[in-house]
């Protein structure tokens, strides 16, 4: 089986467990608080940072997935919680996220290929965020954001995954980086399903 294959087969029972977490479905159902969505977005904004941080360091892993300056989601995230009154210092950083961004080094650490299975998470989420998006334009100050974050791509959403898939497919890795990649994804699906958790736990810093 090709890595793009294995990563969706192996992954496919964690993607249920993140849509169905309490945080996913209210998004879905456009009914999330703002103050719980701009917390969200800051902890995927540390998440991004640490990615983008270590594809900068690691040249080599980021040129196998044809990484690109248009997949530093961190700017869109910056940009979209300026368009709703708040910033990423202003909401607050989560255990969760602390967590997460520690098993990003600590991944990377191992063999930087785990950057690969690390990102795929978040750019496969761009899939279903851009029907998330039509709900959201609907929550109080869903009209002053331009959404850059969830729909990064618009139309060429689906050329650009189908693009990324082909790129993770375009290169060989040893059994032991295979297993490292997939590894990486499925943490990320646990990180992110324990950020929601927290998100929807911890009380909120009102925005402007
Ligand atoms: C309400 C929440 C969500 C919905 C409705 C949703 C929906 C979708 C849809 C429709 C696809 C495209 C499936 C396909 O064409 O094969 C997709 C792909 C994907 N989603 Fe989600 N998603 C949600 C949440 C998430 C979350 C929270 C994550 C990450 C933590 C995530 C990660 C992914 C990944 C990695 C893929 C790509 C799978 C692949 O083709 O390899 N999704 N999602």
């Amino acid at each position: 089986m090709t890595l793009a294959a294995t990563l969706k087969e192996s992954t496919g029972e964690a993607h249920k467990k993140a849509e169905s977490t309490d945080l996913q479905r209210l998004m879905m159902q456009g009914q999330l608080e703002d103050q719980l969505f701009t917390s969200y977005m800051a902890q995927l904004f540390h998440m991004h940072s640490a990615i983008e941080q270590l594809m900068g360091a690691n040249a080599g892993a980021a040129a196998l997935i044809r990484w690109t300056a248009d997949q530093e989601h961190s700017k869109r995230l910056a940009a979209d919680l300026g368009d709703l009154g708040t910033s990423v210092d202003a909401q607050p950083l989560l255990k969760a996220t602390e967590a997460m961004v520690g098993t990003i080094k600590s991944l990377t650490a191992e063999d930087p290929i785990a950057l690969i299975g690390l990102f795929y998470v978040l750019e496969g989420s761009m899939n279903g965020n851009r029907y998330i998006v039509r709900a959201l334009r609907h929550m109080p100050g869903g009209d002053r954001c331009g959404f850059r974050y969830l729909d990064p791509y618009g139309e060429e959403q689906p050329a650009k995954w189908g693009a990324f898939r082909e790129a993770l497919d375009s290169f060989e890795t040893t059994e032991a980086q295979s297993e490292l990649v997939v590894r990486s994804a499925h943490a990320v699906f646990d990180g992110i399903a324990a950020i929601c958790e927290e998100v929807m736990a911890v009380e909120t810093v009102p925005n402007a």
